[in-house]
């Protein structure tokens, strides 16, 4: 495992996941436990990209259940097609939300959060868990966090 991050300096955000994702990969090799991986990755992406929150929802009992995450305290459950988190998980696909007050049914589990993007993680071709990300600026997730993110939940998947 790596035991320190290199953190690109650059302000590009592309640069920067560049640099990460290579050292997701060998922060969770080697170790099988799911919670101890799924921690150090929202770690990681927390220092590396410094968002508001990011966290996974684990889909346990019918439910998203809140999984490992780094940011303040947020809403422990959320019920099937509810929030951008439950909608994510109900149409199996990526969101990204620019404004969290156009969403219809969005929740708050903090009033600082502006835009959001919720990419689902599958298993055995169910949605497993949600990988949730929050910002604290509107309109600051693009095609590249899509992309880029979508390496995370891959590389993520490997591990379910
Ligand atoms: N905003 C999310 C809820 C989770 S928190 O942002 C951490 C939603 O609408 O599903």
């Amino acid at each position: 495992m790596a035991e320190e991050l290199i953190i690109s300096s650059s302000t590009d955000k592309k640069e920067r996941y560049r640099t990460l994702i290579p050292q997701l990969e060998s922060l969770v090799s080697g170790e099988k436990d799911i919670i101890a991986n799924l921690s150090n990755i929202t770690a990681a992406l927390k220092q590396t990209m410094n968002f508001f929150w990011v966290g996974f929802y684990i889909v346990k009992e019918g439910q998203l259940v809140l999984g490992p995450f780094q940011g303040p305290v947020a809403c422990t459950r959320i019920d099937l097609g509810k929030g951008v988190c439950g909608t994510a998980w109900r149409d199996r696909k990526t969101i990204v939300v620019p404004d969290v007050e156009e969403f219809p049914g969005h929740i708050a589990c903090n009033s600082a959060s502006r835009s959001e993007i919720v990419l689902p993680l599958f298993k055995n071709n169910e949605v497993a868990m949600v990988l949730d990300v929050d910002s604290d600026r509107i309109n600051d997730f693009s095609e590249d966090d899509a992309l880029s993110l979508a390496e995370v939940v891959k590389l993520t998947e490997r591990l379910l």
